[in-house]
């Protein structure tokens, strides 16, 4: 897809169409976003007159509501369609939609949806700025970026060489192929671990190393990103039961005592506490998760502003 020729951005679809200048702007206005978040005045005008719809096909808690505080925190005006209540429950397809989204001069449409490729369609078929909130298991783009901009404020500034693991459902995983798509630009070594049945068959084609047992996965990792069972996604039987799950890939303190003693541990939640990471790792010291909310909305306030005129920062 065409791009403006500089670094303002029209759509935000996935990591790998991101070059790493583009990404160290998103990372810059980030910066800049925060200071206005924690100013104490949540109120900037870089988007005043501009509107924002956020259309969820599936549920959401960060997501759909940073982009909600993103867009009012610089001035834009937002409105969220929750899918379950909308025309599309009459059968509405995604072109309809977007076009009457369109039609009521809407700027930019914040899409998730568990149909992968749905926002590269809803870019091409309207003339909003589309920004990717997740697309079944392709491409979490904002997660990847907002992980960066943690990453970096625990001190990981350089990824080159880190050892960055991701643990659990790769198969099903939006996250995970952003992370890997991230982190492969900047160099990191990205081990994955996880039941045979939750690894794509081509994922040695991802250029990561597959450890077997979660322990050699773990051992002296720089980052470590637990991923959630997606238990919503999963036909049955991919692993024989939860607690056998957690028995074999959980994240627990005697499994973090094998990483770094800096590893910062990632999880985009929300968190199945007691399967996938044990509820001291969860909220440990070196536990991240609540910056990754945290730093969503300043990423997300720089995605917004990027792409829908307000440019870099002032
Ligand atoms: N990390 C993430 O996408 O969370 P939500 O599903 O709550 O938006």
């Amino acid at each position: 897809m065409e791009k403006k020729p500089s670094l303002f951005f029209f759509v935000i679809l996935d990591i790998e169409s991101l070059s790493r200048e583009e990404i160290e702007l998103i990372m810059a206005t980030g910066g800049e976003m925060k200071k206005i978040m924690k100013s104490g005045m949540k109120k900037a005008d870089y988007l005043k007159g501009k509107s924002v719809i956020t259309l969820f096909y599936e549920a959401s808690t960060r997501t759909r509501t940073s982009f909600e505080s993103a867009g009012k925190y610089l001035g834009a005006h937002v409105v969220n369609i929750n899918t379950a209540s909308s025309s599309v429950t009459k059968g509405e397809c995604l072109k309809d939609t977007v076009l009457v989204l369109e039609n009521m001069d809407c700027d930019g449409v914040i899409i998730r949806t568990p149909m992968e490729g749905a926002s590269v369609y809803a870019a091409k078929v309207g003339k909003p700025v589309v920004i990717n909130a997740g697309d079944g298991a392709h491409a979490h783009p904002s997660q990847a970026l907002l992980d960066l901009f943690t990453l970096r404020e625990y001190g990981k500034k350089d990824l080159q060489g880190l050892k960055m693991v991701i643990v659990g459902d790769i198969l099903y995983s939006r996250v995970a192929r952003s992370n890997i798509a991230m982190w492969k630009k900047f160099g990191a070594d990205i081990h994955v671990c996880g039941p045979m049945t939750l690894l794509p068959h081509d994922i040695s084609a991802l250029g990561v190393t597959v450890d077997a047992r979660v322990e050699d996965a773990l051992r002296d990792a720089d980052v470590v990103d637990v991923l959630r069972i997606q238990l919503e996604r999963q036909k049955n039987g991919l692993f024989p039961t939860p607690r056998e799950y957690s028995r074999q890939y959980g994240v627990n303190d005697e499994r973090l005592a094998l990483c770094k003693k800096d590893v910062v541990i990632l999880h985009p939640g929300p968190m199945n506490r007691g399967l996938e990471i044990s509820y001291g790792v969860g909220y440990c010291g070196n536990a991240a998760i609540r910056d990754q909310v945290n730093n969503g909305v300043a990423v997300r306030m720089a995605l917004l502003n990027l792409t829908l005129g307000g440019g870099e920062a002032k």
